[in-house]
């Protein structure tokens, strides 16, 4: 199929197509989910915690980041790949975050870059779209300010709604193609939603967002232990993996692996 472009999402909105979006942070994950048609594929700052292992996703750095993003680009035929600005590499300027986003584009060869914030980082969108640069938004909860926000909390509800839309109208008029919700009542969701011309993408916001996305760790049931009420896990890949591991083990143990069809004879 033909690669997806900013305007294809666009399109899906206004003929009322939800599209999914899932992070991927490697070559199998970029390539089955780009076969199995996922339109949107985001290298996360996510993968602070889900590859390198920090506690949040405050650490991670552009270093770290761009060969994640550039196996993810490799691997894809048809999928608009997305990659996310850290913390600390865009909020200083507008010139600071162009300077990023280049990095991304030319050595990450992403599509598009995402960044978080409302209208007091419009300037900022509005630097990297007059360059050429495709930009997602992301409002509501944004992990990189957990410490401001005091934790992981629902933003946006009740009368501080009209905030959230307003930095959603910002975001749009400086051109970002798309925003991610984060964390948001499913009511003012909605709202947001058929106030904007442009898609919004929604993670804990409801059932009427343009599209959907989840870390795929989180959807595929790879990450154990407690996870927030917006994922819904779809596998158990923690138990598979676990299961094969242990297999192999156990085979290894009893002398059972390799047995002779895995051998070399002469
Ligand atoms: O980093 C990430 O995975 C994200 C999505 C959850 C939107 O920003
Ligand atoms: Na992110």
């Amino acid at each position: 199929g033909k690669k997806i472009r900013v305007h294809h999402l666009r399109d899906m909105k206004e003929r009322g197509e939800a599209w999914p979006m899932l992070t991927a942070y490697d070559m199998y994950t970029a390539a089955l989910f780009d076969e199995a048609g996922i339109p949107v594929l985001l290298v996360g700052d996510s993968a602070a915690n889900n590859v390198f292992g920090y506690d949040t996703s405050l650490p991670v750095t552009v270093d770290e980041l761009l060969p994640l993003v550039r196996a993810v680009t490799r691997s894809v035929k048809r999928a608009l790949v997305v990659a996310d600005l850290p913390f600390g590499s865009y909020q200083l300027s507008p010139q600071q975050a162009l300077e990023t986003a280049v990095r991304f584009m030319k050595e990450g060869r992403a599509h598009a870059v995402k960044l978080e914030g409302g209208r007091k980082f419009a300037p900022h969108v509005e630097a990297l779209t007059s360059a050429g640069v495709p930009v997602m938004g992301h409002i509501g909860f944004t992990p990189q300010s957990e410490h401001n926000l005091g934790g992981y909390r629902v933003q946006g509800r009740g009368e501080a709604a009209d905030a959230l839309l307003a930095d959603a109208l910002a975001l749009e008029e400086a051109g970002a193609f798309a925003v991610v919700m984060e964390m948001v009542p499913a009511e003012a969701a909605k709202r947001i939603t058929h106030e904007l011309k442009i898609p919004t993408v929604g993670i804990g916001a409801g059932p009427d967002c343009d599209a959907q996305v989840l870390v795929w760790q989180d959807m595929a049931g790879l990450r154990r232990g407690k996870t927030p009420r917006f994922v819904k896990k779809y596998a158990d890949l923690a138990g598979v993996l676990a299961g094969a591991a242990t297999a192999f083990a156990e085979d290894v143990r009893r002398g059972e692996f390799p047995a002779s069809e895995h051998s070399f004879h002469d």
